[in-house]
């Protein structure tokens, strides 16, 4: 009898192909040559931001302070290290971030997640039914690829400058008519992936309101999850204070989820949940146990360490690099490609831009895409085999725009450009390049 391969679920089968990003990403960081190639697609942050030192001064010190940081090379329970959530309590309550106080806190409890937020917003998927979710278009393209996987239904909704478009949410809204009742939540990143856009105080506002209503015409609470990635990463100064949506939640629907990837290093994997106490928190604390036991202890009390000791300098450090950087990004941007710019999103807070370009298409069969990669057939554009000229990648806004969604036509002209992980130098050379892959791309279309 033959044997047939593993018998995979629909989840298996559909995780059995990579995402069109992680084929991207892949495909280049195989070939990656250091020194040569520019990465402006990963979201990795910059180097330089991660405090090396400090993290090492602070592992000497929970080892050497077992009567404060209780076996820390040991197991942790699964809600997190009981003096990191008091960290981070003190943390958001002195430093008033988003105006959160004690009163806030009061009825709601800091739950951290296994593996940073991604493994919180991936509990979330297990822990609520599939159906209905809500979120910015474009899209944070990662947990919504992993939403679709699990089978819910992602609904996208075009965002302007203060992020998504409630008008248009209403619309939406309306339209399911009795489909409503298959909403599970709401998903919305405050300092948007891939734009960067600033959700504003009024939007967030409206946003609780509008998930406020609809639990009380569909009878049952409807969680709305704000992902507040890069809220710590606003560098404009012109920016109004974010306000944290907790302070606008009476109903008891709102969740916060912080991390400390972008403010310290992603490599500690430390990631948090805030909301009411109730079944909800504890299912994902439930979660946490499953599938790993907790974050690593070692990690959350580092962390519980470097929050306790001069986290608000390190902030300040980290923007004040961004900032010098989003500045210096976007005159070359404007100085190369400026003339061939529809629109531009980013700047403001954390570290990428959104571009939509005039007639150049950007996915990942254009000539724009072609010559950037060095993949055009051409020796003159692409560099001799052996030795190509220098790549450049990027998120093509194909991916980050909803495949059944308002912005698909756009999407083909836009590109996520981060200005996170590569040094300036690196940076300008890479734009200079992509003007070259315009004028190409326009080049070959004339003679079309
Ligand atoms: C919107 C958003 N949420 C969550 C994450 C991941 O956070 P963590 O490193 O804590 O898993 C990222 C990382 O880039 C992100 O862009």
């Amino acid at each position: 009898m033959k044997i047939r391969d593993v018998l995979l679920s629909e989840y298996g089968k559909a995780s059995s192909v990579p995402s069109p990003v992680n084929r991207l990403m892949t495909d280049f960081a195989v070939g990656f040559r250091d020194g040569r190639d520019i990465n402006l697609g990963v979201g990795y942050v910059n180097e330089q931001t991660i405090p090396h030192q400090q993290i090492q001064h602070a592992c000497e010190k929970v080892l050497a302070h077992p009567e404060k940081y209780r076996a820390s090379l040991n197991y942790g329970g699964a809600q997190g290290s009981p003096n990191l959530i008091e960290s981070l309590r003190r943390f958001h309550i002195e430093n008033k971030i988003g105006g959160i106080t004690e009163q806030t806190l009061n009825g709601r409890d800091i739950v951290i997640g296994a593996n940073g937020a991604t493994s919180l917003l991936e509990s979330v998927t297990h822990l609520l039914p599939a159906g209905i979710v809500l979120t910015a278009d474009p899209m944070y393209y990662i947990y919504c690829n992993d939403l679709e996987r699990k089978g819910f239904k992602v609904i996208a909704v075009p965002e302007d400058d203060e992020g998504i478009d409630t008008e248009r949410l209403k619309s939406k809204l309306a339209a399911l008519g009795e489909e409503k009742t298959a909403i599970r939540f709401f998903y919305v990143v405050t300092v948007n992936n891939p734009t960067c856009t600033i959700l504003s105080n009024n939007r967030k506002q409206e946003l609780v309101d509008i998930a406020t209503r609809l639990s009380s015409e569909v009878g049952r609470k409807i969680p709305i999850f704000f992902d507040n990635a890069y809220s710590d990463l606003v560098h404009d100064s012109t920016v109004e204070p974010l306000t944290s949506a907790l302070c606008y939640d009476e109903l008891g629907i709102v969740y916060e989820v912080g991390t400390l990837s972008k403010i310290l290093a992603p490599g500690l994997r430390i990631g948090y949940l805030i909301g009411a106490k109730g079944p909800f928190l504890n299912s994902i604390i439930q979660r946490t146990s499953d599938i790993g036991f907790s974050a690593p202890l070692i990690n959350q009390e580092i962390a519980s360490y470097l929050l306790d000791h001069g986290i608000e300098a390190q902030i300040e450090k980290v923007n004040h690099g961004y900032q010098q950087k989003a500045t210096q990004v976007k005159m070359w941007m404007v100085e190369l490609l400026g003339d061939n710019i529809e629109e531009c999103r980013g700047g403001s807070a954390g570290f990428y831009f959104y571009v939509t370009l005039s007639n150049v298409a950007t996915g990942t069969t254009s000539d724009f895409f072609k010559f950037l990669t060095r993949t055009t057939g051409c020796e003159a554009v692409d560099g001799p085999l052996d030795s190509k000229h220098s790549k450049v990648i990027y998120i093509p806004g194909e991916h980050c725009v909803h495949s059944n969604g308002d912005m698909v036509e756009v999407g083909k002209r836009q590109l996520r450009i981060s200005y996170g992980f590569e040094e300036l130098p690196q940076i300008h050379t890479a734009l200079k390049i992509m003007k070259s892959a315009i004028a190409y791309s326009q080049k070959i279309h004339s003679s079309q």
